[in-house]
């Protein structure tokens, strides 16, 4: 897969793909991430990115020039199967959207800033417009780290058996049950006798259980209830 992002803080979008999985992820040819400042695609003589609202008010808005330009050198180059917008009006990310994003060969995400990018950005450029939650950010690029966290793990050999995520949170629906290790006893405080039972029929039942439990405690809107 390959994911092209854009934005204008292109520093805030190095580390977290620069380490752990998605590092390995890069190594192994799983995913290119490539990064690009839109400020680069500005043809003002200050690189200006941004400009004042129409009608007036606070807050600055995204200009649709250097996007388009960005946006259309890239289109020219591969088909995107979706060009995401990031923004806290979007659709709220879950993880049947990561898994169907995971399907695609090429990803674009636009990381919006200030007051937003300019509209015309979001009807003619957009497919797809997606928030991590409500709640409000500075800005797209953590949301977009977060977003192709969730994607490139699911990509067919990124994760081993070890990592696998067919055992995750929200892949069944469900909560991950509670997990243990070395030592047994700390503190007094002891590892459940059936874990360390042997038994993996017995083990597998209580899992299943204690992940009902965690679900209807915690999240019942996952049970639909
Ligand atoms: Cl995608 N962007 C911003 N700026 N804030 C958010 C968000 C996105 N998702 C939740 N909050």
């Amino acid at each position: 897969m390959r994911i092209d992002i854009l934005t204008v803080l292109p520093q805030l979008l190095e580390s977290p793909f620069a380490a752990s999985i998605m590092q390995r992820a890069k190594d192994k040819g799983h995913v290119e991430i490539h990064l690009h400042n839109i400020r680069d695609y500005s043809t003002q003589k200050h690189k200006n990115v941004d400009d004042y609202q129409y009608g007036g008010g606070a807050g600055m808005v995204m200009s649709i020039e250097p996007i388009a330009a960005c946006i259309e050198k890239l289109r020219s180059e591969r088909n995107y199967d979706d060009i995401i917008y990031m923004t806290p009006d979007g659709e709220v990310l879950e993880q049947s959207i990561c898994n169907q994003l995971s399907l695609g060969e090429n990803l674009m995400i636009l990381c919006g800033h200030y007051k937003g990018v300019d509209e015309r950005v979001r009807e003619h450029y957009i497919t797809r417009e997606l928030s991590i939650g409500s709640y409000v950010l500075s800005g797209g690029e953590l949301a977009a780290a977060v977003l192709v966290d969730s994607v490139v793990r699911l990509i067919p050999g990124v994760l081993n058996d070890e990592t696998s995520a067919l055992t995750d949170s929200f892949q069944d629906n469900l909560l991950s049950p509670p997990v243990y290790t070395r030592p047994p006893e700390f503190n007094g405080w002891k590892v459940p006798e059936i874990l360390l039972s042997g038994n993996p029929s017995k083990i597998d039942a209580w899992r299943e259980e204690q992940a009902l439990k965690r679900t209807k405690e915690r999240r019942p809107d996952l049970l639909g209830e």
